[in-house]
């Protein structure tokens, strides 16, 4: 191993979401943090020596992205995923969620419909509902502990008024990495009701051995036309902090109504280090990435093992990617509210609630395996002691 991914790194007082503000958001301080979804390793050195070098140049006044840029995403979207993806298409921003509201601005109206897939990444649903727009749920089907999407339930929820689909591929936060077949089958019935896909792709890179990502563009024929990728580097390498992202719009005249979005927005410059920083990971980051994601899967692995010995009860749905773990408490027989002060105030860990994703969420958390595997097992251990001393026999 070319990193020390157990080297922890002290992320206090670095304006971190996830390590400084637990006392406004949790009403607790010492606790372990594996709630929002970014990493707490050092990302890759070149990534760090490129921000130096830039740092060092000293004059920071607007910037934009160049060719080198878009070659390293063209590059890296054919080399990890064989998505063919032309220099027009991407519309750089500086990240998913507010393009997600674009999108949703782009292409539909007050009172239209848009459809998603719970239990899922919750901003989807504040991206619809905040524009005013309507929610259409299109539940996935929990069997025998794997994820499916329910093809016959999203038939009978379309209608005229919908005109969207949030796809999260691969599936944040039950860790599903999605088939050729199950998308082709999800892209045909959108075809055929002229349902634009958006689809979400910012874990696609974060997928373990034995699965394979298929780029949404790449599950059927015609599928690029009618559909809107997100992507970015931010998850990949731990960069969310920078504001980089790339939209890929292969379909000109969306892209033109998307661009147009952004203008009416006044969408500004992006982030200067965020495209020194895409360049760099993209093109030199990955022994890093290679790496990083076998620590994440055998942070699973040990998650895995060490549930099935304290506490079998407590289930973890077997990932296939993402560094988040879809974890099921309801052997504790706690409310959501019951389950969220347990965790917080006795174990002194904070997940995130999984009934944020969605009803069928209920009972479930979403764990943060992004960080070294000392701290992984301190809060386990946490849990299984609050476990004991509350007297709990599972
Ligand atoms: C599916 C999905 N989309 C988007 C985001 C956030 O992306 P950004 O930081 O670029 O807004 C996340 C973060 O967890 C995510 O899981």
């Amino acid at each position: 191993m070319e990193y020390d991914f157990d080297k922890v790194e002290d992320r206090h007082n670095t304006n971190s979401v996830k390590w400084d503000f637990n006392k406004s958001k949790f009403g607790e301080e010492n606790i372990i943090p594996m709630w929002i979804a970014d990493m707490d390793f050092k990302v890759p050195e070149i990534v760090i020596e490129a921000i130096k070098k830039r740092a060092d140049h000293g004059v920071f006044g607007y910037t934009a992205p160049k060719e080198s840029y878009y070659n390293s995403v063209i590059n890296w979207m054919d080399k990890h995923h064989n998505f063919k993806v032309e220099k027009q298409w991407i519309c750089p921003a500086p990240a998913v969620v507010p393009a997600l509201y674009w999108i949703v601005q782009s292409y539909t109206e007050k009172g239209d419909k848009v459809i998603i897939q719970p239990p899922v990444y919750h901003r989807f649903k504040g991206a619809i509902e905040d524009n005013q727009r309507i929610v259409v749920e299109n539940p996935l089907k929990l069997v025998d502990g794997r994820y499916y999407m329910d093809f016959d339930d999203l038939e009978k929820k379309i209608d005229s008024k919908v005109k969207l689909l949030f796809l999260c591929s691969p599936h944040n936060p039950v860790g599903r990495v999605w088939t050729k077949e199950e998308l082709k089958r999800l892209g045909e019935i959108c075809l055929k009701n002229n349902i634009i896909v958006v689809a979400d792709e910012i874990h696609s890179d974060l997928v373990f051995q034995g699965y394979k990502h298929v780029a949404f563009p790449n599950a059927g024929e015609g599928f690029a036309n009618n559909t809107i990728i997100c992507t970015a580097p931010t998850k990949t390498f731990n960069i969310a902090g920078l504001q980089v992202c790339n939209i890929i719009i292969p379909n000109k005249s969306l892209r033109e109504e998307f661009l147009h979005t952004l203008k009416i927005n006044a969408m500004g410059d992006l982030n200067t280090f965020g495209m020194v920083a895409l360049e760099a990971a993209y093109n030199e980051g990955e022994s890093w990435y290679s790496e990083v994601l076998k620590y994440i899967q055998d942070n699973f692995n040990f998650l895995n093992n060490y549930l099935k010995e304290h506490l079998p009860k407590i289930k973890v749905i077997k990932a296939e990617a993402t560094y988040l773990a879809w974890v099921d408490f309801t052997a504790l027989g706690m409310t959501d509210e019951e389950l969220r002060d347990f965790l917080l105030k006795n174990a002194k860990v904070a997940f995130n609630d999984g009934y944020i994703f969605g009803k069928t969420g209920q009972g479930f958390q979403r764990v943060n395996l992004a960080c070294s595997r000392s701290i992984l097992k301190e809060a386990l251990v946490r849990i299984t002691n609050a476990i004991s001393n509350a007297g709990k026999n599972i």
